[in-house]
């Protein structure tokens, strides 16, 4: 009788060990199941920041995955300049149109026109001058590098000729063409302003590749230093960019002063053997305010 009592005590301690064991084991898993769980998180930021000509949206995804096992984490950035005035596509002759960092491109060509216009800080990066904030946005020298390069070669040739060429007025900032614009339009109001004065943001002094010589006078035209600039610029990479006449393609009467740098090949096709095209005309794209 005593030997019976102790086998079922046994087996019961026994029943209640394999219990307890079983319990164990299954709060465990649960608990695993619910880390891994915790540790799958995915956060999705947006920000937007509005200016006067631009919308730029940063969208940032950042996915962290863990097991129990094994850790990855992963990270995707996603960074998406918006065309805030939806010009983007294909201009009417096939060129693609594409807007970056503040910027338009037409055919991979920055314009910047009455149409197309730069943002209030957009600045040229690679600049021969470097742009500082003492300059108050006005700098002779603070043109692109290539375009720098290609100026001094032209004006050491011309030199050689005995042509004297100079630049009179290079890179003007957005704020600095902004007051330059609402003098013309004190001066000779706003229709007249309009054609001779690009507003802030429309003006390609604000690109670094463009820049006006000598005198800025119609009598430029006519001088040895004019008539050689109309009729060699494009081997430099050089255009005319208001030639005569074209001021419903431009938006601007005749600058035989104003010349802007667009590489060889693509000057040769513009000067058209003396018949000067404008980037308008040619990439098929308008010059025209909104307002
Ligand atoms: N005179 C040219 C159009 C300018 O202001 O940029
Ligand atoms: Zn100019």
């Amino acid at each position: 009788m005593k030997k019976n009592k102790i086998i079922t005590y046994l087996i019961l301690i026994i029943i209640i060990i394999l219990i307890i064991f079983s319990f164990t084991k299954i709060f465990n898993k649960k608990e695993k199941n619910n880390n891994t769980e915790e540790s799958t998180s995915s956060t999705t930021t947006t920000t937007t920041t509005k200016t006067t000509n631009s919308t730029t949206t940063t969208k940032t995804t950042t996915t962290t995955t863990k097991s129990a096992t094994t850790s990855t984490s992963k990270t995707t950035t996603t960074t998406k300049k918006i065309d805030p005035t939806n010009l983007t596509g294909t201009s009417s002759k096939g060129y693609t149109i594409e807007y970056k960092e503040g910027a338009y491109y037409v055919g991979g060509y920055l314009i910047a026109n009455k149409t197309y216009l730069l943002t209030k800080d957009w600045e040229p990066k690679n600049t021969y001058k470097k742009i500082t904030p003492s300059m108050d946005g006005f700098c002779r020298e603070c043109i692109d590098k290539e375009a720098y390069k290609a100026w001094s070669e032209m004006r050491s040739d011309a030199s050689a000729l005995g042509l004297n060429l100079w630049i009179q007025s290079g890179y003007r900032g957005y704020y600095y063409q902004q007051d330059l614009y609402n003098g013309y339009v004190k001066r000779k109001g706003k229709e007249a302003a309009d054609k001779s004065s690009a507003r802030p943001g429309a003006s390609e002094h604000q690109t670094g590749l463009a820049f006006d010589l000598n005198t800025i006078t119609n009598s430029f035209k006519d001088t040895k230093e004019g008539k050689w600039i109309n009729n060699n610029c494009y081997l430099y990479g050089y255009i005319i960019r208001y030639p005569e006449g074209k001021t419903n393609e431009t938006g601007y009467i005749y600058e035989p002063w104003h010349i802007r740098y667009v590489g060889k090949e693509l000057a040769k096709k513009l000067y058209n053997d003396g018949a000067w095209l404008t980037m308008e005309d040619y990439f098929g794209i308008t010059s025209k305010y909104t307002n």
